[in-house]
């Protein structure tokens, strides 16, 4: 029998019988807010130097006190327009923040544990070993000067003590397990010899390696085409199924949602809008952004002949929002109130608990989500507000 490197003690969520502990999320996010310091005060401070003192004005809060959970073999999509934050969201969990941004405040709890106040060296064995990431571009993430074989050993030696013999047929196993084929024939390639599709198939390998609690995976079929996207996300969702794996699975695509995810949750400029089921929210969004998203990209019960409608206008510059419903400029639905108080994400009237949404609340167009003229919007009792 082929020896193996995984000596790793089994843990809560592995692949196996229920316990107490499998009622807990995996992972536990709250108020988690990322910033970059005004361009002005990192010309003063260096960069960094980011004052966190409150009067850096101009300072972008790419993610702007954020919470979610992820329970074990759960997938969570995240998704949203480019630059609402979902990057900066799944860097932040494994403190791999660009200089000069930086984590300002926050939890991240995995299996109880606040990995931003753990010490570097043991944020150091979380990254990997608990929480692998994949990432869009495979090629930039692969050196193309070693071969494919010896870069997933080199992944598992990074936190196992096994020797190279050991390492390689474990990587053999791996790479057939993410359906290469001849994967133990083809250790020896190097990545230039293997397509778009293959290259990302080795990157899930190499983040399966070490049998991580959490997968983050930003954009990872964006560059790829639409069967191999398929057959990739498939993938994903199957092994981290029997593996008890969560998942967080970045994407801007709508569709992806309805088909892999369990859960959404729907984020724009650093904030979340609306967060549930993923079937429900696909079914009936229950905020004015959702719904824009929706209306904007093709669905697979369309009635024939719909119109795709864009969202009008242009996130807003993170550096200078609107004082009100951070939305306001494109919705449209927008009212008085809107402008002036921030709305804060709370359970939707009517919807199933759980099904949150940080809108002040609207008349929901009638007919097919997103389509039909705005009606007159109405102001729920029990809406909040956030500051
Ligand atoms: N290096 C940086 N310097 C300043 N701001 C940045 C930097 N990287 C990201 N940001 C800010 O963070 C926001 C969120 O970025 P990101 O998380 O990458 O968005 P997404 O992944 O949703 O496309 C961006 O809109 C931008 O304002
Ligand atoms: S709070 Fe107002 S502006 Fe914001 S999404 Fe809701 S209806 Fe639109
Ligand atoms: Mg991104």
């Amino acid at each position: 029998m082929t020896q193996t490197p995984d000596q790793k003690p089994p843990r809560a969520g592995a692949a196996r019988g229920p316990s107490p502990q499998d009622d807990e999320p995996l992972l536990v996010v709250r108020d988690l807010s990322v910033v970059f310091p005004s361009r002005r005060t990192v010309a003063r401070n260096g960069a960094g130097g980011g004052s966190g003192s409150g009067s850096d004005h101009g300072a972008v809060w790419a993610v702007d006190r954020l919470s979610l959970e992820i329970r074990r073999g759960e997938t969570l999509a995240l998704v949203g327009e480019s630059g609402s934050g979902k990057s900066m969201t799944a860097l932040s969990l494994l403190r791999l923040v660009p200089e000069p941004g930086r984590i300002a405040s926050g939890e991240v709890r995995l299996a109880g544990e606040d990995l931003l106040r753990l010490p570097e060296a043991a944020m150091r064995r979380v990254r990997g070993d608990r929480i692998a990431m994949v990432f869009q571009e495979p090629m930039t993430s692969l050196n193309p000067v070693l071969s494919i074989g010896r870069q997933v050993a080199e992944a598992i030696r990074v936190h196992r003590r096994v020797s190279w013999r050991a390492a390689l047929a474990r990587a053999g196993e791996l790479l057939e397990q993410v359906a290469i084929p001849d994967a133990r024939d083809r250790l020896d390639a190097y990545p230039h010899e293997f397509s778009g599709g293959m290259r990302q198939r080795v990157m899930i390998a190499m983040a399966l390696a070490c049998e991580p609690e959490l997968i983050l995976a930003d954009e990872p079929t964006t560059a790829l085409d639409v069967t191999v996207q398929a057959q990739i996300l498939e993938l994903l969702k199957r092994l981290t199924r029997e593996r008890g794996t969560a998942l967080m699975l970045i994407t801007h695509d709508l569709g992806v949602v309805a088909r892999y995810a369990d859960r959404v949750a729907v984020m724009y400029a650093g904030k979340l809008m609306e967060q549930g089921d993923a079937r429900a929210v696909y079914a009936r969004p229950r905020h004015p952004y959702t719904l824009g998203l929706m209306a904007s990209v093709p669905r697979l019960d369309d009635p024939p002949g719909r119109r795709l409608v864009p969202i009008p206008g242009q996130p807003p510059d993170l550096s200078e929002l609107p004082p009100g419903c951070r939305f306001a400029p494109r919705c449209a639905f927008v009212h008085g109130r809107c402008r002036e108080e921030r709305p804060t994400l709370l359970q939707a009237p009517g919807a199933a608990s759980g099904h949150l949404r940080s809108c002040f609340g609207f008349e929901e167009p009638s007919g097919p989500q997103g389509a039909g003229a705005p009606a007159r919007a109405g102001t729920p009792a029990g809406e909040g507000t956030e500051r």
